[in-house]
């Protein structure tokens, strides 16, 4: 019997593509799945245990029938009418995701929808958030461009405070345990990582100010001014000095950085320290470099070009 794990990897494992070959289908591209051997093993197993099992009435995919996933004609693998609980089961990544909109456990028998209406959260929205980071061939831009600024970016400040009050806190500690403990002869390694980690901290941080402290407030102008119908020359000029451009120009990757500092903890550090703490460690260093991925995907394809179509029909406007 297949595990709600192995049924979620398959179904991770196929890639969506929107409006192919034409708009309005979605096509379903299981060559992703075809190249993971263990993965294709899983699925002729499955597919030869439906036929099998005909004769006993099977019900098909999925076949323990716990919990049954909607692919809709929009591509959200995650639908109103699932019940929050077997979201979860389906990806236990999105946990985090739920409680920046206010979401937290407990959720009973309640669906999406329910549980949505309840916490006043728009329900579309968060299907495009949700599905965007549980399927990441998920492409969310058509869906967020219909949504107002207000709520993309209340959710993107959202996560950088769970990056920078959560995250970055736990990692610190998980760091200041693993020099406490355990037998340390050679301290360079774990004073390398500190120095390193601290760099870390304060390059995020002034990623994140900037851009609350810049580029969302001028993403909210040109909202502003675009919905005016009639552009201030002032705020004009500001677009014309300042442009989504080079926000798209100057966005540089910092999950990069988590690279080097995942490197030197698992090429350098000494193995008398408490393994499992640096297990505990690099996961959760892994978790936050996926998790800013996914946060950067949704500004550079959604943020940058929702605005940029603002910018550009105001200076057309102008240009009349
Ligand atoms: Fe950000
Ligand atoms: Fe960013």
């Amino acid at each position: 019997m297949i595990t709600d794990t192995q049924k979620s990897r398959l179904i991770s494992s196929i890639r969506a593509i929107p409006d192919f070959p034409r708009k309005g289908i979605l096509f379903r591209d299981v060559t992703t799945m075809l190249k993971q051997p263990e993965l294709l093993a899983l699925a002729v197993d499955e597919t030869a245990g439906h036929y099998r099992d005909a004769g006993k009435a099977a019900t098909g995919w999925p076949p323990s029938g716990k919990y049954s996933p909607s692919f809709t004609c929009n591509g959200m693998q995650i639908g109103p009418h699932m019940k929050m609980a077997e979201v979860i089961h389906l990806n236990y990544h999105l946990l985090p995701i739920l409680s920046r909109f206010g979401l937290h456990l407990g959720f009973g028998e309640k669906t999406v929808e329910q549980l949505c209406q309840q916490q006043h959260l728009d329900v579309n929205f968060f299907l495009v958030i949700v599905n965007a980071y549980h399927d990441k061939n998920f492409f969310p831009q058509r869906h967020l461009k219909g949504f107002p600024l207000k709520l993309l970016i209340s959710y993107l400040r959202k996560s950088h405070e769970y990056f920078l009050s959560v995250k970055i806190p736990h990692i610190r500690q998980l760091l200041i345990q693993l020099s406490s403990g355990g037998e340390i002869t050679d301290t360079e390694p774990l004073r390398l990582i500190h120095g390193f980690f601290d760099a870390y901290c304060s390059e995020l941080s002034d990623h994140i100010r900037r851009e609350e402290e810049k580029v969302y407030p001028y993403a909210f102008l040109v909202e502003e001014t675009f919905l005016a119908g009639t552009p201030d020359p002032q705020i004009i000029l500001q677009i014309e000095e300042y442009s989504m451009e080079d926000y798209e120009s100057e966005h540089d990757n910092v999950e990069d950085k988590l690279n080097d500092l995942q490197n030197i903890i698992l090429k350098y550090l000494p193995p008398t320290l408490d393994m499992n703490l640096c297990h505990t460690l690099l996961t959760e260093l892994f978790r936050l470099e996926t998790d800013l991925n996914d946060h950067a995907r949704i500004e550079d394809k959604v943020l940058v070009p929702k605005v940029k179509m603002m910018e550009k029909a105001l200076l057309e406007k102008k240009g009349r």
